[in-house]
């Protein structure tokens, strides 16, 4: 990791382009942050009517590995940031030779593939629960037995949200598969085994750095799945302090070792015998901290736009508990929900990324709020999420 003496001097200066590579909610709600701080906004996406063109100046419309758009993009911008990590290495390449592209291009190649990133995760020291790299159904059958019995199985690219991995060895609310099964479920392609582990709870630590090198982190963020998806986070976690602080040291190692200008999420599991792992990463502004825009004195979209334009970072400490609860198309099966009903309840703000097409699973839209302590807060979305 090296600081570019020149970077050091530059600030972006307001009312200059700042490009995003993805359209969806996150790069719609950093395009809010960066219109809020009077910069102009471009974004690429597949899809010309996504949440972010209602926002931005201009959709450039390209699939994540169309090098020509990912030029467009690029042309006569100032920076250029992403919302997503799995766009093409080559249109990645190609931006980095128009702008400054934060994160850079060997960040993102690591992260995008779970495959590359675990290993990097591991010979770089950083706690990580027992895994296998796999690449045939034969491979997968020594890993399941190495690893004891009980799996979850992950692509190396383009998995999101539970898709793209299947569980082996496991009771719950997924069907478990025999290795046979899993390893066609996830289309017989290079992936990680992962040891199922005994989680206590999950928290996610985000950090921003500035090409001047600043760094800052937030405060762990308490995270809720269900079926593999986000249900609810909140900020803060109500952890112990020692557990707290080893999760701030490792995001901004993280961070630092990996040269990103920009934010870096880390997903970490904490298990009932008191072990911190790495999960995985995330080099964008992340569901997690989607409270931040209630509960903290910068929010992670704000925080994106200083990191990357060069500006100090903001202040990442709390002015009040907050939390969120995602909204999924399942909601809107049975008609529009009773949004009435929600934002009766006090503290509660209604977020919606205008996606025209509810399917289940899909993510709509959250909730969030904020209360007197982070349990008020999450009880408040709960409760809002229930009345639609
Ligand atoms: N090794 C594991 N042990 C226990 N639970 C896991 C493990 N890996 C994933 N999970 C559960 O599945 C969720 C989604 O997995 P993750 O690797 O974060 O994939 P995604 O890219 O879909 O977010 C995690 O947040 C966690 O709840
Ligand atoms: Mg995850």
């Amino acid at each position: 990791m090296s600081t570019d003496p020149q970077s050091l001097r530059q600030t972006i200066p307001p009312g200059s382009l700042v490009a995003i590579l993805g359209g969806g909610q996150l790069g719609r709600m950093t395009a809010i942050s960066a219109r809020t701080m009077g910069y102009r906004v471009r974004v690429m996406d597949p899809e010309p009517h996504c949440p972010a063109s209602f926002v931005a100046d201009e959709v450039i419309v390209g699939r994540w590995d169309d090098v020509d758009a990912a030029r467009r993009l690029a042309a006569g911008a100032d920076a250029v940031t992403l919302e997503i990590e799995q766009i093409g290495v080559d249109a990645l390449c190609e931006v980095a030779g128009l702008a400054p592209l934060r994160p850079g291009v060997e960040p993102i190649r690591i992260i995008q593939d779970k495959t590359l990133q675990k290993t990097w995760l591991a010979e770089n020291g950083f706690p990580v629960g027992p895994f296998h790299v796999v690449s045939s159904e034969a491979e997968l059958h020594q890993a399941v037995r190495a690893l004891g019995g009980s799996v979850f199985l992950k692509i190396g690219r383009g998995g999101y949200d539970g898709r793209g991995q299947a569980r082996i060895g496991l009771d719950g609310p997924t069907r478990s598969q025999s290795v046979a099964e899993a390893w066609k479920a996830i289309g017989a392609q290079p992936a990680v085994a992962e040891q199922a582990l005994d989680l206590a709870f999950e928290i996610s630590v985000m950090a921003a750095r500035n090409p001047s090198g600043e760094v800052r982190t937030y405060p762990a963020a308490r995270n809720h799945h269900e079926s593999q998806i986000l249900a609810w986070s909140q900020l803060p976690a109500g952890i112990s302090s020692e557990i707290e602080t080893r999760a701030g040291a490792l995001a901004a190692d993280l961070i630092a070792k990996l040269g990103i200008e920009g934010l870096l999420c880390a997903e970490l599991f904490v298990t009932r015998a008191g072990e911190l792992f790495v999960n995985e990463l995330a080099p964008r502004p992340h569901n997690s901290y989607h409270q931040s825009e209630r509960g903290s004195v910068t929010s992670q979209f704000e925080q994106l736009i200083r990191a990357v334009c060069n500006f100090p970072l903001g202040d990442t400490s709390l002015v009040a508990p907050a939390a969120i609860a995602n909204l999924l198309g399942d909601l809107w099966l049975n008609g529009e929900p009773n949004f009435a009903a929600a934002l009766a309840v006090p503290g509660v703000r209604l977020h919606l990324y205008e996606k025209h097409s509810p399917r289940a699973g899909r993510k709509m839209g959250h909730l969030s709020a904020v209360g007197s302590s982070a349990e008020e807060a999450l009880e408040r979305v709960l409760d809002a999420k229930r009345r639609l």
